[in-house]
């Protein structure tokens, strides 16, 4: 639950639908389908060997499976990327708990990314989010996310629900379904690995993370397809709630923050027009389901940091949380009073330190590894002939389709 709460997040809500709706509709997504099997996964699943057979946080892992080499360099990038990303990722979080304020209401008023006001709002978001860290792994992450996650898939049902039935509706899911090949183009592909890719937080520690957390007894390639379906379902779920209200208001479907904060707030206003209680009620649920997802997400984010204060420096689990905290905070200003730098911060992270990542990670498990250990881990010590026959699938995957399609990412990231 906890992996799945990290990979369901704003990717699925504000980039899936409308990456679906311009790339091909039901074409963009089988194509989506078969890069999360067959080449995010891989990705996953290393991770996820590094982080259960070190048992250790991202830097230790590195330390402990190939100690005094190069790799640490793996280690320091995958600890230092998701504290840049929480830093604008709350900012996000701060945005929709004002917004969330504002739906009781209704009043929305114009969208302010920056200001003072962003900046207190962050400060809560990211707060509440270290406080549940600092309750632990068991008594605050994996808690808190057995209770959500199946609560975010309530909520985007109930939204999905009432949005299919709106007038004209009909032309938002012809927008996500409708198979347009002429869209398909090597550009397509690229776009749908990144995205799931993105989707699955993968390439910034946080698989390594959680899987150190995992029992030598649990069924890892089950985790991982269990975290890419139900990561696929939110994705559709959310894109079949969200489209058929926007079309249903007659606006132009968008990515990113102006979707969420200045065209869905419109439908809402709508909404409440012909019924205030109804569109009060989508409104709120619609921003606690962002805050919820955002919460978990974020929430991986700094046990990454955490982690390694804990085991390298030997902090106290609260006073980790403090630092990284902070760290993260003091980098997020930056985005709280500029859009630019929001923005920079966003493609720097997601575009090169996410890409830089997952080619390492893929490097060190197909090339540096023994096979046969990571054998034993994808067979969980042997125990799984199921997992046993499809190791050399998974272990080609690995050492030869990942790196060339995390390459295909990165540079596509700069000429297409
Ligand atoms: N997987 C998250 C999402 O879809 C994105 C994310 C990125 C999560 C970085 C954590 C860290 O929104």
């Amino acid at each position: 639950m906890a992996m799945a709460g990290s990979a369901i997040g704003l990717g699925n809500i504000w980039r899936f639908p409308y990456m679906a709706g311009e790339y091909g509709g039901a074409a963009f997504i089988v194509i989506y389908i078969l890069c999360s099997f067959f080449l995010s996964l891989p990705i996953f699943f290393s991770e996820a060997v590094i982080g259960r057979r070190s048992r250790s946080n991202a830097i230790g892992a590195m330390k402990r499976l190939a100690p005094g080499s190069a790799w640490t360099v793996l280690g320091y990038l995958s600890v230092i990327t998701p504290v840049i990303i929480v830093s604008y990722y709350s900012v996000v979080g701060g945005w929709s708990v004002d917004y969330l304020l504002k739906s009781f209401s209704l009043n929305f008023g114009q969208f302010v990314p920056t200001g003072p006001k962003v900046l207190l709002f962050n400060t809560v978001f990211l707060a509440v989010s270290a406080a549940i860290v600092a309750l632990g792994v068991k008594g605050g992450i994996e808690k808190f996310s057995k209770f959500s996650i199946p609560l975010l898939f309530v909520l985007i049902v109930v939204i999905l629900v009432y949005s299919v039935r709106m007038p004209g509706a009909g032309k938002g899911t012809e927008y996500l379904l409708r198979p347009d090949f002429s869209k398909v183009t090597p550009r397509t592909f690229a776009f749908a690995l990144g995205q799931s890719f993105y989707s699955l937080s993968l390439g910034m520690g946080i698989i390594i993370t959680y899987s150190s957390y995992v029992h030598k007894e649990e069924n890892l390639m089950v985790s991982g397809v269990g975290t890419a379906v139900a990561d696929l379902m939110f994705a559709i779920l959310a894109g079949f709630a969200i489209m058929p209200a926007v079309f249903s208001a007659g606006i132009k479907p968008d990515a990113g923050p102006g979707l969420i904060f200045e065209t869905l707030p419109f439908v809402f206003t709508r909404m409440g027009e012909a019924s205030p209680l109804v569109g009060t009620a989508v409104a709120v649920m619609f921003f606690l389901t962002i805050i919820v997802a955002a919460m978990t997400s974020s929430i991986s984010l700094l046990e990454v940091g955490v982690a390694y204060f804990v085991e390298e420096k030997k902090m106290k689990r609260p006073l980790a949380c403090i630092v990284v905290f902070a760290i993260a905070w003091l980098l997020g200003l930056s985005s709280v009073f500029s859009q630019k730098a929001f923005g920079l911060t966003d493609a720097f992270s997601s575009n090169i330190l996410l890409t830089v990542g997952a080619l390492l990670v893929v490097l060190f498990v197909g090339w540096k590894m023994k096979k046969e250990d990571v054998r034993d881990e994808i067979t969980d010590g042997g125990t799984r002939p199921g997992n046993g026959k499809l190791f050399p699938v998974v272990y080609f995957l690995i050492r030869y389709l990942a790196p060339v399609a995390v390459l295909v990412i990165f540079f596509s990231n700069f000429f297409l």
